[in-house]
């Protein structure tokens, strides 16, 4: 059974890879995944300068979700090269490197130093809810916002990088935005090699006895089960409109949620939340698509990809 995806020039030996920020940089799941066997690996974003992140709480438990408001906590670009990397590298399996930065410039000279350092693909974390962005756009001067926000923005920016770099680009996207697909169209006309859809929601809770909000940030965005449905329609939405690849995630807790994704049209997925409730997930999601695979006769895997009977 051939379970292997192209994103870009990228192949994957199967469509499941771990979302970022939720594994680490998988050194911390070493012992508890099978890492080799993953289809890809994302890293937590990193940023050019290291990054303290938000201040605590900065975790929440929701029904059927999980807020977060982390902030991009790393240790920076320098750190990532010389320690984080080079056992990434040992893994055996394809490493997708997430990146973010407030500006073009800070932007391009990561993607730079990281295709220097041998990295094949990256991931443009255009969407972190948690952070504010220095502002890209001319047109748009009325405040900092998340590139992934403003099509104009979207386009400027991965049309610089794409110039500048033969690394495969995949825009990760935001769903707080009114029309995703005008953002996903502009990605893909600036030259992104794939999309990944999506990251978490803006969101908040508060505790009723001392009138606080649960998080420090005081929002921050909303992942898990809670998001899957509208995840779904928006990979779907996305996939009508786009002929880049789709790495589909937000909710996937199982391997019916993943084939979910892939018959709404993502090419692969990614498997967030649910690394916190069982770190070995992403192999039992692995499993669980060559059994239907086989029970549904499928050689290939492709042959499932956007397959939404109407
Ligand atoms: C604790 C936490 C940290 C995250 N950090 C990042 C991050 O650094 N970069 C990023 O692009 N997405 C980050 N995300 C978003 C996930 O990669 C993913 O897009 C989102 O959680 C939806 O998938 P899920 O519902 O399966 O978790 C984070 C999510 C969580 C829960």
């Amino acid at each position: 059974m051939d379970l292997s995806v192209k994103i870009g020039r990228l192949k994957l030996k199967n469509p499941v890879t771990v979302a970022s920020g939720t594994f680490g940089y998988a050194e911390e799941f070493k012992e508890l995944v099978n890492l080799e066997g993953l289809g890809a690996i994302i890293t937590k974003t990193i940023t050019k300068e290291p990054r303290l992140g938000n201040a605590a709480p900065r975790l929440a438990e929701t029904s059927s979700g999980m807020l977060n408001a982390i902030g991009l906590q790393n240790e920076g670009l320098d750190n990532f090269l010389k320690v984080k990397l080079p056992k990434l590298k040992k893994i055996g399996t394809k490493i997708i490197v997430s990146v973010s930065a407030n500006s073009a410039q800070e932007f391009i000279y990561c993607v730079k130093q990281l295709e220097d350092s041998g990295v094949e693909a990256i991931e443009l974390n255009l969407s972190c809810p948690n952070i504010k962005y220095a502002k890209l756009a001319k047109t748009n001067k009325a405040k900092a916002r998340i590139f992934a926000q403003v099509a104009g923005d979207t386009y400027t920016l991965v049309n610089a990088l794409a110039k500048k770099t033969n690394t495969v680009l995949i825009a990760k996207l935001s769903p707080n935005v009114t029309d995703i697909t005008e953002i996903a169209l502009a990605a893909q006309k600036a030259g992104a090699d794939a999309l990944s859809l999506v990251n978490t929601f803006s969101a908040m809770a508060i505790d009723i006895d001392t009138h606080r909000p649960r998080l420090a940030n005081v929002s921050g965005g909303l992942s898990g089960p809670a998001i899957k449905p509208i995840a779904v329609k928006m990979v779907y939405d996305v996939a009508q409109a786009v002929k880049i690849p789709i790495i589909g995630m937000g909710g996937i807790m199982n391997a019916d949620d993943a084939i979910e994704f892939i018959i709404a049209g993502a090419a692969a997925v990614s498997v967030g939340t649910a690394n916190f409730v069982n770190p070995g997930i992403s192999m039992e999601v692995i499993e669980g698509i060559k059994n239907y695979c086989k029970k549904k006769k499928l050689k290939n895997i492709k042959q499932l990809i956007g397959t939404l009977k109407r």
